[in-house]
This record gives structure tokens, C-alpha cells and sequence, in this order.
């Protein structure tokens, strides 16, 4: 079942988004050769205190973090970790922020120092993917209408998309309906109806869109060691279109 939102929950959603936005850019200060993602972890979970905010990925599920911190060939779900990030690096900071219930779910790559131009172009597809999805995002249209449109830009920049891991929709806990892939035919899928909230989350790979799971039971990695973004909005449909509630302003 598709929960609908009412204007009150989706602004309720926003103040998460917002603050979850506002944390992101704080990251993005933070981030350069050297740091751990360790102590972006610390970060966050201090940041959202102080916001009267509290990180909802700790405990769910049994996972552990406030945050996912995803290096290099992991695709998702990475645990932040002591280990120095390195110049040519990158890496994906996900959280979902609860505040007065409310959620919010956003990840976002980083590159660490300087990054190799095949690494920046899979940057740049990935987010631009991410938007193109966004657009998408109209009443009338059908969630294989987002998937396809992010699928088929992805593929003609060479680079491919995750199938095992999708976007979802999100209100007071954090998967609800609808699945959200990132791949897919136009005009299928669920009707995109004013009142969603769901999140789009691409994850691209430089090579193979084929994950292996981690012995720890939660990490995906590329099975052929190539570098793996992902960035992911929490949006909300109103009958004018796709509000993206955590957007960095
Ligand atoms: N933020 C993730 C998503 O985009 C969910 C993380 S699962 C968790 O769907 F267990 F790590 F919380
Ligand atoms: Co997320």
C-alpha cells in the first residue's frame, strides 16, 4: 500500500530534510585526505543532536551507524570506520534524519583531494542521473518512467546502474511503498500521485552493475573493484511537481 502524505507530513519531512541538507554541507568541509569517516560519523551524530534531531539508520535493523560511509569500489551501507581517507578517493555519506518522527533520507558523494577524470565524470553522471529521475517525478507519469529516464542517461555515458538496491517511499518509518528503480520501462510501474513521498537513490558503477555483499552481511561492493556514487534525494509530489525535501541550499 501507497501511504499518501497530507501538506502538514511533508512539512514535517522538510524540517528533517532540512536539516539533514544543512549537515551535508557541513560534511562537505569536512571531507579531504587524511579525515575517517569515523569522525564523520562522530560528526553527524553530534550535528543532528544539537538540531534536536536523532539518526534514524542507528538501530535499524541491527545497523549500528548513524551514517553509511561508502569508500571507493563499496556501493552502499559501508560502516564508517579509522581508516584515513586518500587523495583520489570517494565517498558516499548516507543518514536518514528523524526529527519529531518525521523522516528524511539523503546520500551524497565526495571526492577526497583530486580525483581521476574517468572518477569525476562518474561524479557528475550520477548526480545528473539523480535529477533526471527528479524530473520525472510528475503526477500522471509511473515510476518506470523515472528508472527509465536515469538508466538511459546513465548508459550513454558508458557507465551502469545498481539493480539490487532501489529507492522507496518514506514518512514515519524508512522503506515504505513504492520500490523505486533506477532502471526500467517507461510507463510502467505505479502512478505517480500528488501526496508521495519516496526516495531516488542511484548508485552507479564505472563498470559492471553487479554488487557482492561484504562478509559483514550489510556492504555492497562492485564485483570488478571499479568505483561506485550515489546520490539520493527525499522528494514530495505535489500536483505542481516534485518538491526535493532535502535540498542544499
Ligand atoms: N539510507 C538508506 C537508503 O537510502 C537506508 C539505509 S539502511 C540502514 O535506503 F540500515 F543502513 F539504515
Ligand atoms: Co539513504
Amino acid at each position: 500500500m501507497i501511504v499518501l502524505k497530507s501538506q502538514r507530513e511533508i512539512e514535517a519531512m522538510k524540517k528533517a530534510g532540512e536539516i539533514l541538507a544543512s549537515c551535508h554541507k557541513e560534511i562537505a568541509k569536512l571531507i579531504k585526505p587524511g579525515i575517517t569517516t569515523w569522525e564523520i560519523e562522530e560528526f553527524v551524530d553530534d550535528f543532528l543532536r544539537k538540531n534536536n534531531a536523532s539518526p534514524e539508520q542507528k538501530g535499524y535493523k541491527g545497523y549500528e551507524f548513524a551514517t553509511c560511509a561508502s569508500i571507493n569500489d563499496e556501493i552502499c551501507h559501508g560502516f564508517p570506520r579509522k581508516e584515513p581517507l586518500k587523495d583520489g578517493d570517494i565517498v558516499t555519506i548516507d543518514m536518514v534524519v528523524n526529527y519529531n518522527g518525521a523522516l528524511a533520507d539523503s546520500a551524497w558523494s565526495y571526492a577526497v583531494g583530486n580525483v581521476s577524470p574517468e572518477t569525476d565524470h562518474l561524479l557528475k553522471v550520477t548526480k545528473e542521473a539523480l535529477y533526471k529521475g527528479i524530473e520525472q517525478s510528475v503526477p500522471g507519469n509511473r515510476i518506470g518512467d523515472i528508472g527509465h529516464a536515469i538508466q538511459k542517461y546513465v548508459e550513454s555515458e558508458g557507465l551502469s546502474v545498481v539493480r539490487d538496491f532501489i529507492g522507496h517511499g518514506i514518512g514515519t518509518v524508512i522503506h515504505e511503498k513504492p520500490d523505486v528503480p533506477h532502471y526500467g520501462l517507461p510507463g510502467k510501474g505505479p502512478r505517480i500521485k500528488e501526496g508521495m513521498v519516496f526516495t531516488i537513490e542511484p548508485m552507479v558503477n564505472i563498470g559492471m552493475y553487479h554488487t557482492k555483499m561484504d562478509l559483514n552481511g550489510w556492504t555492497a561492493r562492485t564485483v570488478d573493484g571499479t568505483y561506485s556514487a550515489q546520490y539520493e534525494h527525499t522528494i514530495a509530489i505535489t500536483k505542481d511537481g516534485p518538491i526535493i525535501l532535502t535540498e542544499q541550499k
